[in-house]
């Protein structure tokens, strides 16, 4: 991942967002520890374009969810740029519907959903999550979703079939960056199926109340709390049974720097620079990275016997 020389909360300011979701702006001043900076930091995306999402809570935590100003304009979404401002400048060329994602590989029933109807069935849930970047930044984002493992289930995988695999879209038209090879694109992502069945594994489908806006992965993302960021592959347009460990992007561009498992883990460091801290968007001091970014209660138990300085 291209390291970044602006400071890390940096974000775009283009303008007052109209609407506040959940957080007064008061809340958000104080939450950014940085008074004098906060207003210019405050970047717009127009939420109130996005439909809202009805959800019932289920998992949220003590934890005062990041701004929204950042977690919508302060992305990583190489599709559309490298820079942390660019998916927001420019993934209004993404359509995220109609669109049909494909579940399939090895399985007994394969099917293609239109994301739409699907969703329109399903019961949405609010998670309150965590989200530990590589880079060393951190968020919390309120997102809208539903466990990854009914889904899973529903196509009845075969035996044989050992791992999940993810592809996001690669349509040049619609994500300008997939023209430039930066990554081998389309971006890749994969589990083991004990992880995708996790019940913290989330397919995301909103966030703070609204649809997913294009920049955080429209219409549909994965969310994989206690993996770092780049785990939670965006706008996904096939889910795959495998029996071998697929090819992930990151792992594929730069092997000895991104792991298949990519488990947050404080005592690993990134060749580069280390993970023991972290800087929590709107947070001016550093604070220690949690193994497993604070969820190894419910996802230790994967990882047993494993030696996870050599799976990283
Ligand atoms: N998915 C796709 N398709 N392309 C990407 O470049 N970046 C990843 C991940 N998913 C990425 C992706 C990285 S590095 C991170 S940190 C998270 O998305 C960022 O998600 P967010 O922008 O919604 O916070």
């Amino acid at each position: 991942m291209r390291y970044h020389p602006k400071p890390d909360w940096h974000i775009r300011a283009s303008g007052a967002t109209p609407e506040r979701l959940y957080l007064d702006r008061r809340q958000i001043v104080a939450g950014m520890g940085l008074s004098a900076l906060a207003s210019p930091l405050l970047a717009s995306t127009d939420v109130t374009k996005l439909a809202p999402l009805k959800a019932r809570r289920t998992i949220a935590t003590s934890e005062e969810p990041t701004p929204i100003d950042a977690v919508t304009g302060y992305n990583n979404f190489y599709e559309f740029g490298l820079d942390k401002d660019d998916p927001a400048a420019n993934a209004g060329t993404l359509k995220p519907r109609p669109w049909t994602v494909r579940v399939g590989g090895l399985v007994q029933k394969p099917v293609t959903l239109d994301v739409d109807t699907w969703i329109s069935k399903l019961s949405l849930e609010e998670r309150v999550y965590r989200m530990r970047c590589v880079e060393g930044w951190s968020m919390v984002i309120p997102w809208i979703g539903f466990p990854l493992a009914g889904l899973l289930k529903s196509v009845e995988p075969l035996s044989n079939a050992k791992y999940v695999r993810f592809t996001t879209l690669a349509d040049p038209d619609q994500m300008p960056g997939t023209r430039f090879p930066a990554l081998d694109w389309p971006y890749r992502e994969g589990l083991r199926i004990d992880e995708a069945m996790n019940p913290l594994t989330l397919l995301a489908v909103g966030l703070y109340g609204r649809r997913l806006p294009n920049q955080n992965g429209a219409p549909l993302r994965l969310v994989v709390p206690w993996k770092y960021g780049f785990k939670s592959i965006k706008s996904i347009v096939a889910i795959d049974f495998v029996e071998r460990q697929p090819l992930t992007s990151w792992n594929q561009s730069q092997p000895s720097e991104y792991g298949f498992y990519s488990n947050v883990n404080p005592d690993v460091d990134h060749p580069r620079w280390s993970q023991a801290t972290e800087r929590r968007i709107g947070e001016f001091r550093k604070r220690p990275t949690l193994p497993f970014n604070g969820y190894g209660e419910q996802v230790a138990g994967l990882y047993r016997g494993m030696d996870l300085k050599k799976f990283y």
